[in-house]
């Protein structure tokens, strides 16, 4: 019998407001808008954790474009990742010939994006780049180039705004840390 492990709910910390990373994604949309102008561009979020995100970014960006997903789950509650990544629903599409852009929440140990990166190679896009909404540098374990980065944070754990603490937290319009 598998038991859920039972978490207890806290109030998030803000981090980063609503209006904070409204103003900032309006920002990276137009960079996005600016260098793929009269490309072939598919933007591809990394589910569950960019949707939101998602929703918000290509709303930033005015250009002709096409949106599919990626499901990927680490397995586990866990504050850290393993970087054993299991992809639970593959694209909708061929992306071959194709400008994909990968929409991603948060880049950690960069072990997820690295082999998120050497799945989609085998696909053949024309290019292949990277927005993540937040990065954490200091837990870096592989180096990984964020085209289009949202913002830079010390090494603590975030939920809100689709990221989450053991399924939880993906709705807050925020993001906050989960502080003792
Ligand atoms: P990485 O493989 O260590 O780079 O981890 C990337 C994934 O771990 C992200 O896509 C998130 O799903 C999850 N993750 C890493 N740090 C956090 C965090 O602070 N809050 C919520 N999820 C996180
Ligand atoms: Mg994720």
């Amino acid at each position: 019998m598998i038991l859920e492990k039972k978490i207890e709910y806290k109030q998030a910390k803000v981090l980063f407001s609503k209006e904070k990373l409204d103003e900032r994604i309006k920002v990276l949309g137009a960079e996005i808008t600016r260098d793929y102008k009269g490309k072939d561009l598919v933007v591809v979020g990394i589910l569950k954790g960019s949707f939101i995100f998602m929703a918000d970014l290509v709303r930033a960006i005015d250009l002709p474009l096409q949106v599919d997903f990626l499901g990927l789950s680490s397995y586990g509650d866990e504050t850290s990742t393993s970087g054993v990544v299991k992809i639970t629903n593959d694209l909708s599409k061929p992306i071959d010939h194709k400008h994909v852009l990968i929409v991603e929440d948060i880049i950690d140990t960069g072990l997820t994006m690295q082999y998120l990166l050497e799945f989609l190679k085998t696909r053949s896009p024309s290019s292949v780049k990277i927005c993540a909404l937040l990065e954490k540098p200091d837990n870096a374990k592989t180096k990984i180039d964020i085209a289009y980065k949202g913002f830079t944070i010390p090494n603590e754990f975030v939920v809100g705004y689709g990221l989450d603490y053991a399924g939880l937290y993906r709705n807050l319009a925020y993001i906050g840390v989960l502080g003792a």
